[in-house]
């Protein structure tokens, strides 16, 4: 019996050095933490509990029979985040450059089964060269069963990705297909075929960085979603994230106490708007006043700024927040703004998290680049996404909303339960200059002095539309509130909405215009 439980504590020990002593020093040496380094710091302490530790890898060609390590290069288990089930998967660098084999990939699909069973969320910690080369097309079926589960737990549970090292081909995809991806600044990168292989089809000359780094990711790509300067930093962030998501579409969101008063009155939000309608202000300053402890996770903060999109807690329950950011492009509604605000009101509305937006919109971004590039498509997709939700849908209108952004930045036509506006808001076709400049373009010709003109109807157009009154006369707006007003107002919004039960007609799916 002994001899036995020795014998298990020696074959632990071994799988524990995965790719061995020297690899894990080089692991080290590169700013890199281990596998399991990383699930120790990513769960509550002395929380995982790993399965599968002896696995082998069956393949016998190219030497490989002569080369085997437990647990074969991805360490897989279930732990706690914050006293709530998680269940995790973390690729060892150090054993075959965390290349998925064959039954690396069945480690895997066991725990992403067990999760969805279960509803629980699954994260993944990829640091992996992709197919395990020498295994051929049997790597690639592994990958691909990992990709179907992927797929079939999307809106299910909630999938993040972990980027912490060099990921390339499978170890990228399956990422893609998850809800969010996180990344370690200059030591992770992702992309299809790397620098190499790019030189050789398209003799272009890039670097790892450029091609595929974190940067490059959450600033060019949109790829990922979250760039942090290292591994600890990452993982941190990622129990953060965890803590505001539900653990599937049928568990409730965690209600954390927050401490923050549902009454708490802002008044500097009366002033944060500029006198003159052309000038900018932060509305990131104006989410972080409204939500709990001025508590606000920012998802992809480095792509498409013109739209700010997050979550954060309201008297304790989670929302996601999307708002139009007038400090970049005056906030207009672009492609990538569009693609990026819409995939998160579909994850927000999978997983049952009321969303909350502001709206400061002088509509969609005119020009050839955008026209040329789709914006009709790319638009459609957050008109979409916002029709289609069925989650508590609160709005407020906190200047400009105008023309068809309008109607798509969660109008009360697009089934938004409770919509408000500020005072200052302007609900109208378009601007109140270029309105007039139209409607009363013969009266401005005609006039002896023509800019004296426009500037009359603009005026006269201004005080008729630029108001939020007409929409309120017609139901459209609930009420209009005063700004210092706006977190309890909201707050007792969610309140009232609460237990909201809205079925969509049947249907397989819909077709989202992708
Ligand atoms: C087997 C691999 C491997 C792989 C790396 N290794 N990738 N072994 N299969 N895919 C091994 C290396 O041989 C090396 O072993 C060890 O891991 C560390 O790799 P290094 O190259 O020394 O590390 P580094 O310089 O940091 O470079 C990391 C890397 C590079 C950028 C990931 O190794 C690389 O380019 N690997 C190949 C990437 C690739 O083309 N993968 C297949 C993609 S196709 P030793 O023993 O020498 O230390 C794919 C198909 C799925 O994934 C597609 C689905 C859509």
């Amino acid at each position: 019996m002994w001899e036995i439980i020795k014998q298990l504590e020696e074959l632990r020990d071994q799988a524990r050095l995965g790719g061995g002593r020297d690899r894990i020093d080089a692991q080290h040496k590169r700013g890199k933490l281990t596998a399991r380094e990383r699930l120790d710091a990513l769960m509550d302490p002395g929380s995982f509990e790993e399965m599968d530790m002896f696995v082998e890898h069956n393949c016998t060609d190219f030497g490989m029979d002569k080369s085997h390590v437990a647990g074969d290069g991805v360490v897989t288990g279930f732990g706690n985040i914050y006293g709530r089930r998680v269940f995790a998967f973390s690729q060892d660098f150090t054993v075959f450059g965390g290349s998925l084999s064959e039954t690396n990939a069945r480690k895997i699909c066991k725990i992403m089964d067990m999760a969805v069973n279960v509803g629980a969320p699954v994260i993944g910690i990829n640091d992996s060269g992709g197919a395990r080369i020498q295994e051929g097309v049997a790597s690639l079926a592994g990958y691909a069963e990992v990709f179907q589960r992927n797929v079939l737990a999307s809106g299910i549970i909630p999938q993040i990705s972990a980027i912490m090292g060099p990921c390339a081909g499978g170890a990228v995809y399956s990422p893609a297909l998850t809800d969010f991806i996180m990344m370690v600044k200059d030591t992770s990168y992702m992309f299809l075929t790397g620098p190499d292989v790019v030189k050789t089809v398209t003799h272009e000359e890039v670097t790892a960085e450029q091609l595929g780094g974190a940067i490059t990711h959450t600033t060019r790509s949109g790829v990922a979603d979250f760039a942090f300067d290292n591994d600890l930093v990452l993982l941190k962030q990622l129990r953060r994230l965890f803590s505001f998501l539900p653990s599937s579409n049928r568990a409730p969101p965690p209600i954390v106490l927050t401490g923050d008063d549902p009454k708490r009155q802002d008044p500097s939000l009366d002033y944060l708007i500029p006198n003159d309608p052309a000038r900018p202000y932060d509305m990131k300053e104006l989410v972080e006043k409204v939500v709990d402890n001025h508590d606000f996770m920012e998802v992809q903060a480095g792509y498409a700024k013109n739209i700010i999109i997050g979550f954060a807690r309201l008297d304790g329950h989670t929302v996601g927040i999307v708002a139009n950011q007038p400090m970049v492009l005056a906030g207009c509604l672009d492609i990538a703004s569009s693609i990026k605000a819409a995939r998160f009101v579909r994850f927000c509305d999978c997983f049952n998290i009321p969303l909350v937006t502001f709206v400061d919109v002088p509509g969609f971004l005119p020009g050839t680049q955008q026209e040329l590039g789709g914006i009709i498509k790319h638009g459609a997709k957050l008109l979409f996404a916002y029709a289609e939700a069925t989650v508590p849908k609160i709005t407020v209108i906190t200047r400009k909303a105008y023309g068809g952004a309008y109607d798509v930045m969660s109008s009360k036509h697009l089934r938004g339960d409770l919509n408000y506006a500020w005072p200052h808001a302007e609900i109208a076709v378009m601007g109140p200059k270029g309105a007039a400049e139209i409607i009363f373009r013969n009266d401005i010709r005609e006039s002896a002095d023509p800019k004296a003109k426009l500037q009359e109807v603009t005026a006269a157009y201004a005080k008729n539309f630029a108001n939020p009154f007409i929409a309120a006369r017609k139901g459209f707006i609930d009420d209009v509130i005063m700004p210092h007003d706006t977190r309890w107002r909201v707050i007792r919004g969610l309140q009232s909405m609460t237990g909201k039960k809205l079925a969509l007609p049947w249907k397989k799916h819909d077709n989202l215009p992708l």
